[in-house]
């Protein structure tokens, strides 16, 4: 926990006047900024809207956009879903594991890449699919794997 993140908090929370009908807007806000909700975040978030901690999280570990521990500045998402299981979804993750050199559910130690499964995106026809940053990319190969590192690399 750095000192910039709790403070950077206090700017996002003090834009919020709405009560605890701002949690959820309060939380969007901090984890959009900071890839994540420390949990002195919470506390504070907690303290601003007097209310319970286990109310804050209760709506932080609900929503699967929101994430307790740090995130990388990039974050992929490959689908292990059955659909795209039998499509080869196992050897892109396995390329996506080798060349970003981390494990599902990890994040890289330089907080670059966050590399995650998910059951399914809802567009099995187009697997395996991987969300890179929010984009979808469909029908994964390994080799594509190779150039869609390439181009976020490039884009970085
Ligand atoms: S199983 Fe992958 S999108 Fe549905």
């Amino acid at each position: 926990m750095t000192y910039s993140i709790i403070d950077d908090a206090r700017v996002i929370l003090a834009g919020h006047t709405n009560g605890e009908s701002s949690l959820l807007a309060m939380l969007e806000e901090v984890q959009g900024r900071h890839r994540y909700l420390p949990r002195d975040v919470l506390i504070l978030i907690s303290e601003r809207l007097d209310i319970p901690l286990s109310q804050v999280y209760s709506v932080a570990t609900f929503y699967n956009a929101f994430s307790l521990e740090p995130k990388g500045c990039h974050r992929f998402q490959v689908c292990t879903g059955t659909a795209c299981h039998v499509r080869g979804a196992m050897q892109v993750l396995d390329r996506l594991e080798t060349q970003l050199g981390i494990q599902a559910g990890q994040t890289s130690a330089d907080l670059e890449y966050t590399l995650e499964t998910v059951n399914c995106l809802g567009a099995c026809a187009l697997g395996p699919v991987v969300v890179a940053n929010g984009s979808y990319s469909r029908h994964m190969t390994a080799s594509q794997v190779d150039r869609l590192l390439r181009r976020i690399k490039r884009d970085a």
